[in-house]
């Protein structure tokens, strides 16, 4: 048997970059002779196995066969007798399918090397559309990689459309769809993303609204942001900021985990007001912080503030309004004679006087 490194660990290798992962493929060999040296075999839908010490992953070389919709219509092919150039044929992206053996030396059948020198995110044959979902990896490295200089090849572009047009992106799941549009968020250039996702078609499958929306205002504002935070909820929000429905969408069709809702509303409630602040009243002031849990030690309003990129001499003024009206207790003896409804009603009127008093300070 023979074995090689292929995907992202050689093409990242090649541009430069920290390699992550390692994938390995097996070519002359049989799930028995690999069970034999030891190897654990995994994954459900095709043998997969986990070297007995490193853990990382072997495939057997494969060719697959769509039989129907979607990314569960596919059988595979496993022969001993399967090649590397079949195995590397069936692949996305041409930089995706360059193999390196164990002596460190390239085989490149499909021209991979070529198109990394010229930055050319390429598809290698038209088995590119048999998972649709290359359309959204296509498009997350174009993101990736947007700052090596990378575009994407106009014959790519046109499957990109096909695929969109035959209705396969509606059969990805959202998990599917989901996990790409995170790691995509992670990149350096986050807003290629859905720029590219846009240019084919495919983001108006995916959230059926966006037609409505202003992308590319929130493509430059997430352009503008994307500095500020490396988080990817922070990202998310930073986009459908400013433009009405955006964050309904993004709930409807993608299942947006209960972190991203939560982070999002709180930038939505607060955003706006916190980039005014100097302008605001204090009763408003009292309204973000509260709703944002500040007055319980929530710290929420300083990633937002940090997301903003809100100079330090506000974050001094919101930090010092958070500790007076945090001093605010109901046990206070000011606050003796009130219970119940009365009691809260009279507390917030305080912490409001008290966020009035830093306004004062500030402005001697
Ligand atoms: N692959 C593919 N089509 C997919 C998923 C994967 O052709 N839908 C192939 C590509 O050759 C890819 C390899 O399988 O390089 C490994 O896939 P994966 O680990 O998902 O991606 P990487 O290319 O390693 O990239 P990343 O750095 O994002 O993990």
């Amino acid at each position: 048997m023979q074995i090689y490194l292929v995907g992202g660990a050689v093409r990242d290798k090649l541009l430069g970059v920290e390699v992550k992962d390692r994938d390995f493929v097996v070519v002359g060999a049989t799930v028995e002779e690999m069970l034999a040296r030891g190897f654990m075999q995994v994954g459900r839908d095709f043998p997969v196995f986990l070297h007995p010490e490193t853990k990382e992953e072997y495939a057997l070389a494969r060719q697959e066969r769509k039989q129907g919709r979607g990314h569960r219509g596919f059988s595979f092919e496993f022969s001993a007798a399967t090649t590397l150039e079949e195995d590397l044929i069936r692949r996305d992206l041409t930089i995706n399918a360059i193999a390196e053996d164990e002596h460190g030396n390239l085989i490149d059948p499909y021209g991979g090397i070529e198109d990394l020198e010229n930055r050319v995110l390429r598809h290698i044959s038209p088995a590119f559309a048999e998972d649709p979902l290359r359309v959204l990896r296509l498009m997350r490295f174009w993101a990736r990689f947007f700052s090596f200089g990378f575009s994407i090849a106009p014959e790519t572009l046109h499957i990109c459309r096909e695929i969109v047009a035959s209705g396969e992106i509606k059969e990805l799941t959202r998990e599917r769809v989901w996990n790409e549009t995170v790691r995509a968020l992670l990149t350096d250039a986050p807003e290629k993303y859905f720029e590219g996702l846009n240019a084919v078609g495919a983001l108006s499958v995916i959230l059926p609204e966006t037609s409505h929306f202003n992308l590319e205002a929130m493509n430059n504002r997430l352009t503008q942001y994307k500095k500020n935070s490396s988080d990817a909820h922070w990202r998310l929000a930073i986009w459908q900021w400013k433009e009405d429905g955006v964050f309904e969408s993004l709930k409807r069709n993608l299942h947006l985990p209960n972190l991203f809702v939560q982070a999002i509303s709180r930038f939505n409630d607060s955003a706006d007001a916190l980039q005014n602040w100097r302008n605001i009243s204090a009763k408003e002031k009292f309204s973000v912080l509260h709703k944002l849990g500040s007055f319980k030690k929530d710290t929420a309003v300083f990633e937002i503030l940090s997301l903003l990129g809100i100079d330090e001499k506000i974050r001094e003024q919101i930090r010092a309004e958070i500790q007076v009206a945090s001093e605010i207790r109901a046990n206070n003896p000011e606050f003796s004679q009130y219970k119940g409804a009365e009691l809260g009603e009279e507390i917030k009127k305080a912490q409001i006087a008290a966020i009035s008093a830093v306004i004062c300070k500030e402005k001697i």
